[in-house]
């Protein structure tokens, strides 16, 4: 197994896992019909846009897990106005998200029921961290978030907060071991039509300074 950091060249491969671990480490086909254009929401932006500290883990080759994020908040929200909509409409337009319209119904519970952060002053880091089935719980998790922790040391940020939810089991047990704490606790009705309840979503932090 290699980590290394991601290049631009990794959108293709990193946006496969993001697809394939994007319902609660199952596959986001379950609600999400495009996984073009959920490449593009969730994943180009880290990789093509401000995005820092990204690094990846290999195995022989493929690309089997990821952490990617933002250390600029509001960059990344300027980048996601004036680049990713545009760029994701023009694409639109051309007709190459066959399957947008089943998609654009999830997007519009997540605007609907969009999400509680902490403040991005003292916060302005945020991640993302998957790995595909066959290669959790073999310590690569902790190893991708530690050398990104250590990314943001050295680039002396304040600290990072992140978003989950308390179905992510190991994932909240991986934060909480590595020094992240819960901010904020809320109950959503976003994953109501696909799990048939509520979802508790908790919103993490660490403090670096
Ligand atoms: C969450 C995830 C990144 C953890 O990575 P991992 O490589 O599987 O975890 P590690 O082997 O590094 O384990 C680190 C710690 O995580 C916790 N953990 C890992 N697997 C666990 C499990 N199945 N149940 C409970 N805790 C678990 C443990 O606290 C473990 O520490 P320990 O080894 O001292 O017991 C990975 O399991 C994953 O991608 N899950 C699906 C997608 C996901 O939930 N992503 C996070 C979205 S916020």
């Amino acid at each position: 197994m290699n980590i290394r950091p991601v290049t631009k060249d990794d959108l293709e491969a990193v946006g496969q896992v993001a697809y394939a671990t994007g319902f609660f480490g199952q596959s986001a086909a379950h609600y999400f019909k495009d996984a073009n254009l959920f490449r593009d929401i969730w994943v180009r932006s880290y990789i093509h846009g401000p995005g820092c500290c990204n690094y990846l883990a290999e195995q022989e080759g493929k690309v089997v897990g990821y952490i990617v994020g933002t250390c600029n908040q509001q960059a990344h929200v300027r980048y996601l106005a004036f680049n990713l909509f545009p760029y994701v409409l023009r694409r639109w337009a051309r007709g190459e998200y066959p399957y947008w319209a089943s998609s654009f119904l999830h997007l519009l519970r997540v605007f609907r029921y969009s999400r509680k952060a902490a403040p991005a002053q003292r916060y302005p880091a945020h991640l993302h961290l998957n790995l595909l089935p066959e290669v959790r719980g073999l310590g690569l998790g902790r190893e991708l978030l530690q050398a990104y922790l250590a990314c943001l040391k050295a680039r002396r940020l304040p600290g990072v907060q992140l978003s989950t939810t308390r179905e992510n089991q190991a994932a909240v047990a991986l934060y909480q071991k590595l020094g992240f704490k819960i901010f904020a606790e809320y109950e959503s009705p976003l994953w109501r039509p696909l799990l048939g309840r509520n979802v508790l979503h908790l919103v993490m932090v660490h403090d670096l300074g």
